[in-house]
């Protein structure tokens, strides 16, 4: 668990526990299967800006908890379904389910994660937070649908990318900060939403940059899959930006014919020298600048202060 995430330690270790008590299963076999999947825990980025945001106005109740794990099963349904789309062998450091178990099994242990996610807030009885998380598991869905059939596309836009990032990332981490803040009035949560829709745009453009010059070992997940899978990202967006008209057909042919090991290294280098992750990086630290201006419609105070810092922590990161 991250240090910085210490104050809240003991609130993610019931979100841990209430996410393996919901994943229960009485059929042995499949209860089998999903504590093979025991050590498959993330950053707990969602949950925490869920908790943080609770604990900056108020406190942390126990259905906090609850939604916090119902987001981070969310989550972890789309990563279980996303590595199998995007060929990911290893999560997390282990290697994913569908390397594990077979694409068959790992589809229906999506479905499994996200049904019983759905569950556990059905559960809490308020329509209001039930409406909130499916709606967004639903524009999370679209996202994935949306980035899947511009897969390739060589004249992808800004704005398509931006939709995408929003979407796929960003509806979550703004859900989460959305219903942290359900003890507090509409201008609250919607000041709350808005810190973490942009803290979850900067998350993927900094993961999107990751993918092109993080350490495989530190990130602990499959990398340069973007350019594996022909996805126009962010850096390869804003250095076909800076080159000459005439140059970006070309520049475009290179990314996406880009198949072999060789070829994919030599896009990265490209990418990566030509200035791309750097002009990324420089938006990702616009869109945290961007978080923090928004949490002036919180209550000051230092469990505020820690949503400040998780924001900077953001761009901050090299996993
Ligand atoms: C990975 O999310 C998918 C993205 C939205 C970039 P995280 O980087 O939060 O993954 P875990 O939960 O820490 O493994
Ligand atoms: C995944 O984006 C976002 C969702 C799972 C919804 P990426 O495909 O960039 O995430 P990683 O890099 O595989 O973690
Ligand atoms: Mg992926
Ligand atoms: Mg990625």
């Amino acid at each position: 668990m991250l240090t910085l995430f210490a104050d809240i330690a003991p609130d993610l270790a019931a979100v841990e526990e209430i996410m393996s008590r919901q994943l229960r299963s009485n059929e042995p076999r499949v209860a089998e299967l999903v504590r093979d999947l025991g050590e498959f825990h993330g950053k707990m980025l969602r949950p925490s800006l869920l908790l943080l945001t609770a604990r900056a106005l108020g406190g942390i109740q126990p259905g906090h908890q609850q939604l916090a794990a119902a987001l981070e099963l969310i989550h972890t349904a789309t990563l279980i379904h996303d590595d199998m789309i995007d060929g990911g062998e290893v999560r997390r450091g282990i290697p994913t389910p569908h390397v594990r178990f077979g694409t068959s099994t790992a589809i229906l242990l999506g479905d499994f994660f996200y049904t019983r996610a759905f569950d556990l807030v059905a559960d809490l009885g308020d329509p209001w937070m039930t409406k909130t998380i499916t709606t967004t598991t639903n524009v999370v869905c679209e996202g994935e649908l949306l980035q899947m059939v511009a897969q390739r596309d060589a004249g992808l836009s800004r704005a398509e990318y931006d939709r995408i990032i929003y979407a796929k990332t960003a509806a979550l981490t703004e859900a989460a900060c959305r219903l942290g803040a359900s003890s507090g009035g509409e201008a609250v949560r919607d000041a709350a939403a808005a810190y973490g829709r942009a803290c979850g745009i900067a998350f993927q453009i900094v993961d999107d940059c990751l993918d092109l010059v993080g350490d495989p070992q530190k990130v602990g997940k499959s990398l340069t899959s973007d350019i594996e899978r022909g996805r126009l990202t962010l850096p390869f967006l804003l250095l076909l930006e800076q080159a000459p008209v005439d140059q970006r057909p070309a520049l475009a042919e290179t990314f996406l014919g880009a198949r072999s090991p060789q070829a994919v290294a030599a896009v990265q280098r490209m990418v990566v020298d030509g200035g791309g992750v750097a002009l990324a990086m420089d938006e990702a630290r616009l869109q945290v600048s961007e978080a923090r201006r928004h949490l002036a419609g919180l209550p000051a105070g230092p469990r505020r202060d820690q949503l400040d810092e998780l924001a900077a922590f953001i761009v901050a990161r090299d996993f």
